[in-house]
């Protein structure tokens, strides 16, 4: 979608308002015979917020649409309550087939804020993966193409924007990943987007099978030992504060770019959502770039471990035992329980090289997660106390919200096995839980460490107002404002 800020809303096209409840009409609808108090009235619409009403003027009026759009009380409208509405109005003018709309903002001192809010929330709800659709779709909805966003500091307005603009490319490459399906992206694949994104600013390093089992990393490579498909370690820097010498941040994705069970296979039915189990590496990488575009004063580490996990004959197996890259040997009693393995490795590997002092991972873990917190948060699992604040703070300003579950020392008494120091299941006991008590097998005692379990926000099933049905890139936008409250 193109975004412009402009003085003067165009007389063509959809006009959207913004409405704050009890508030009068903006001066330009007027005189619309259409929008008289009278009429909204009849029409019940209120101003609440995500409402919207949609109207078709008169010729004279010269918009093809008018789009009210409510935010409800003033004095509660936040940025992303602004974000929502713009992805409300978008929604809405799908159905009409509209291209091109103007928008006007509400009355208030935080123009810019707003402007560049509305655009941003714009953005992400015009999101569409049609590249496979060969018969440009029946049209039946069609998102906007072009949006003039009614400003009267149009510099002041395009100066805000700019970060929203990079956050948004950010997400734009998460979700295309995720999107993608497994025979089109692959450890390999994955790695060539990265490479192809790396010029914006990115330094890359990519470890293949001979160098990770040279390193040792056997959990990693003990899930990839089934695939045809060649496992990666993906290794992504933004390295955006020189005058701090050390890594602040490390960021791990699970890569799991299909994930069948292995041998342990999962039930035909909805396996085929599993190409989206690498949601945690593409939001890594989403989040890498967005820093990099935005040039944050910062040093971020993102390591991905990239693999399939297939059955095959050379497959691991139930009760197959490997040497982790930290020592620590594991038995592994369910194949399926393979993203902790890769990830696992991971946390020895960005601990020994890079030795950062926060390591944030993103995966899509359990599908127990949504059992305890549905599709309204993921689940935070965490060392540290302040850090599990820090994170939640952030998730409510972004509107990626998580909620922390319990982390404690006897949790971890239900991973013991019979013949080696773990097993990566437990027999029993909350599966998010162990689970998260696993990777904290392999974190060290000195590193904060949050885990993020993002198995239920990581698809969109239903389609929400700046997330159509699909891809969500859930992470992107929590870890960017982590990022912005905690170190820039
Ligand atoms: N990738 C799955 C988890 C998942 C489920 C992600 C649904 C997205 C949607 C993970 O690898 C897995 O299979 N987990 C198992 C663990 C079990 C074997 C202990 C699960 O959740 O059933
Ligand atoms: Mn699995
Ligand atoms: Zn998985």
């Amino acid at each position: 979608m193109e975004i412009q800020f402009k003085q003067n809303p165009p007389k063509d096209g959809a006009l959207i308002a913004f409405i704050y409840a009890g508030e009068k009409l903006p001066s330009v609808l007027e005189d619309s015979a259409l929008i008289s108090e009278k009429v909204l009235k009849n029409k019940g619409f209120s101003s609440k917020r995500g409402e919207t009403l949609l109207l078709t003027p008169a010729k004279a009026d010269g918009f093809t649409t008018i789009l009210l759009a409510g935010l409800g009380d003033k004095a509660k409208v936040t940025p992303l309550v602004i974000q929502k509405a713009a992805g409300n109005a978008v929604g809405a003018l799908a159905k009409t087939l509209e291209p091109k709309a103007a928008l006007l903002l509400p009355s208030s001192d935080k123009e810019s804020e707003y402007a560049a809010n509305a655009a941003f929330g714009a953005i992400l709800a015009s999101y569409r993966f049609g590249k496979y659709q060969t018969k440009k779709s029946e049209d039946k909805e069609k998102s906007l193409t072009k949006l003039a966003i009614i400003v009267e500091n149009t510099e002041e307005a395009e100066k805000a924007f700019k970060p929203w603009d990079n956050l948004a490319k950010g997400i734009y490459t998460a979700r295309d990943l995720i999107s993608e399906p497994a025979n089109v992206v692959y450890p390999e694949t994955f790695v060539k987007k990265a490479e192809k994104i790396a010029p914006e600013g990115l330094e890359i390093t990519v470890l293949n099978k001979s160098a990770m089992a040279k390193a040792g990393m056997n959990m990693l490579l003990g899930v990839a030992q089934g695939s045809e498909k060649e496992p990666k370690l993906l290794i992504c820097k933004w390295l955006g504060n020189p005058k701090k010498k050390n890594v602040s941040l490390g960021i791990i994705g699970k890569g799991v770019c299909f994930d069948s069970g292995g041998i342990s296979l999962k039930p035909s039915q909805g396996m085929d959502k599993m190409k989206y189990d690498m949601a945690g590496a593409g939001a890594a990488l989403g989040l890498m770039q967005a820093l990099a575009l935005n040039k944050a004063k910062v040093n971020v580490v993102a390591v991905i471990p990239l693999v399939e996990n297939m059955p095959s004959g050379s497959a691991q197996r139930p009760g197959d035992v490997v040497v982790s890259m930290s020592g620590k040997t594991v038995e592994i009693l369910n194949t399926d329980a393979e993203g902790r393995l890769i990830l696992g490795d991971a946390i020895t590997y960005i601990q020994k090289e890079f030795k950062p002092e926060t390591i944030i991972d993103m995966a899509t873990l359990t599908g127990a997660i949504k059992i305890a917190l549905g599709t309204e948060y993921a689940g935070l699992f965490s060392n540290d106390e302040e850090l599990i604040q820090k994170l939640i703070k952030s998730g409510r300003k972004s509107g990626e919200k998580v909620w922390a579950l319990p982390m404690d020392t006897e949790y971890a008494e239900l991973l013991k096995s019979d013949i080696a120091d773990i097993k990566n299941i437990s027999d029993g006991g909350p599966g998010s839980i162990t689970a998260a008590k696993f990777l904290e097998a392999f974190v060290e005692e000195k590193t904060k460490w949050a885990h993020l379990d993002i198995a239920a926000m990581a698809w969109e099933d239903k389609g929400k107002p700046t997330n159509p049905k699909g891809a969500a890139g859930f992470g992107v936008k929590l870890l960017n404002q982590f990022i912005f409250d905690n170190y820039l």
